[in-house]
């Protein structure tokens, strides 16, 4: 099959390992016209340069709900009154959302995080089933990332399962009517609590993030309180499986490379690298990067028509031999990433807001596993991993992590 068409497909072979074909695809078709389910014109951007390219071309819109109909038809309309956020937004809107989030989100309250983060990676930790094999995705990667955002945005501890398990859901990108409807509860349940959480914090602010951001509300350039509910979905979404995910490829790479694992386990101080090389050699945000063109844009020796769509392939551009040397081999001293060279955070306007605390739990949840469990293992040496097979490639991560 030739490679558009099986990145069109989607197939599970692809999901597996998408990576042979992101190559001929970087060779053969750099910017390449896809054949999605959804039937809008599609163009997937492989390499390194063009992905930077777009990811910073103003031409290339985020406003994807309010550009197109057709978009609003497939992918439902009830997202919209949650997705009132910057993650969907051009400037000048998206510059407004983003200082006020930025100036609330601040390196010092990340910072203030870490003890906690500590804390609930050891509280999880302990928790661990005592029979093996123990699957490290539902114990570990998975709570300690919605338990971390539930406490940034004050979620009380009382509300966090209902929370994550509406995060999952929404988070669930299946395209058949029952997830479709699932997804639309979900989202409904979440919009609700929020509306609800967002009008006690006003009543009776604490110390919390969503207390800082409903403080602007009646503020010049604050944000609205339909704004506010938005932004809490957004930070919620954006930070959870996408984090998870982080922790459970990062575990799967260390424990699949033996010789890597020896050197973080010499070097304790490696796991900042280690955390970046996972970001560039299978980042959990596969092609989660849409824009919308509008108007003609020429890329890669193509012109990608206005009104497409455009994902950009993060985990391609990261593989990109004309950027970095030796793509395809995971090496956790690696030096071209020192300068946050790879793409799995993003680029442009749109660099995820949350950089500094996705890199900051998943370097805890990496040293905590392994100071506590020294000699933790896969349960089944040798075995394939378990790929997410889901027929979008918007996530990259496993099913599951079974170890010893
Ligand atoms: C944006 C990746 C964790 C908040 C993004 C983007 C990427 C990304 C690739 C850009 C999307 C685009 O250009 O279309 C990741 C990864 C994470 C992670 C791989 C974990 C390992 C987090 C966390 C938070 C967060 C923990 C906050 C709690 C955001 C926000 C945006 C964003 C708010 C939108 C920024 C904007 O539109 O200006 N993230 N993210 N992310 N991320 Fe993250």
């Amino acid at each position: 099959m030739d490679p558009a068409s099986e990145a069109s497909r989607c197939t599970p072979e692809f999901r597996r390992n998408p990576h042979p074909v992101y190559a001929r695809l970087r060779d053969e078709a750099p910017v390449c016209p896809l054949r999605p389910p959804h039937g809008i014109p599609t163009y997937l951007v492989t390499r390194y340069e063009d992905a930077r390219t777009a990811l910073t071309d103003p031409r290339l819109s985020k406003d994807m709900y309010g550009a197109m109909d057709s978009y609003r038809r497939i992918f439902g309309d009830s997202s919209v009154a949650i997705d009132d956020n910057m993650l969907n937004a051009d400037p000048p809107k998206h510059s407004r959302l983003r200082r006020v989030v930025n100036s609330a989100f601040t390196p010092h309250r990340v910072e203030g995080l870490r003890p906690h983060i500590r804390q609930i990676a050891a509280d999880l930790l302990d928790e661990c089933p005592t029979r093996e094999p123990v699957d490290l995705l539902p114990a570990y990667a998975f709570p300690l990332p919605v338990i971390v955002i539930c406490e940034l945005l004050g979620v009380p501890p009382a509300d966090r399962d209902d929370v994550r398990s509406w995060s999952t859901t929404v988070a669930h990108t299946g395209f058949d009517a029952e997830s479709k409807r699932a997804q639309q509860q979900a989202e409904e349940n979440l919009h609700a609590y929020f509306t609800d959480l967002v009008a006690r914090k006003g009543r009776d602010p604490g110390d919390d993030l969503l207390s800082a951001l409903t403080a602007t509300q009646d503020q010049d350039g604050g944000l609205t309180g339909r704004e506010l509910v938005s932004t809490a979905f957004l930070l919620l979404f954006a930070g959870h499986k996408t984090t998870a995910y982080l922790i459970g490829n990062a575990l799967h790479h260390l424990l699949a490379h033996p010789a890597q694992l020896r050197a973080v386990r010499e070097r304790p101080e490696l796991v900042e690298r280690a955390v970046e090389e996972v970001l560039r050699f299978d980042g959990s945000v596969e092609s989660a990067t849409f824009r919308y063109a509008t108007e003609d844009i020429p890329l890669g020796g193509t012109v990608i028509p206005a009104g497409a769509l455009v994902q950009i392939a993060l985990s391609s551009a990261n593989r990109d031999a004309l950027r970095f040397s030796e793509p395809d081999r995971f090496d956790v001293t690696r030096e071209e990433n020192l300068q946050s060279a790879h793409l799995g955070l993003g680029h442009g306007p749109h660099y995820c807001l949350g950089a500094a605390l996705a890199r900051l739990e998943t370097q805890i949840a990496l040293s905590a596993l392994l100071d506590r469990f020294p000699r933790v293992a896969p349960a089944v040496p040798g075995a394939e991993a378990s790929w997410l097979t889901v027929p979008f490639p918007a996530f990259r991560g496993l099913a599951e992590l079974p170890v010893v």
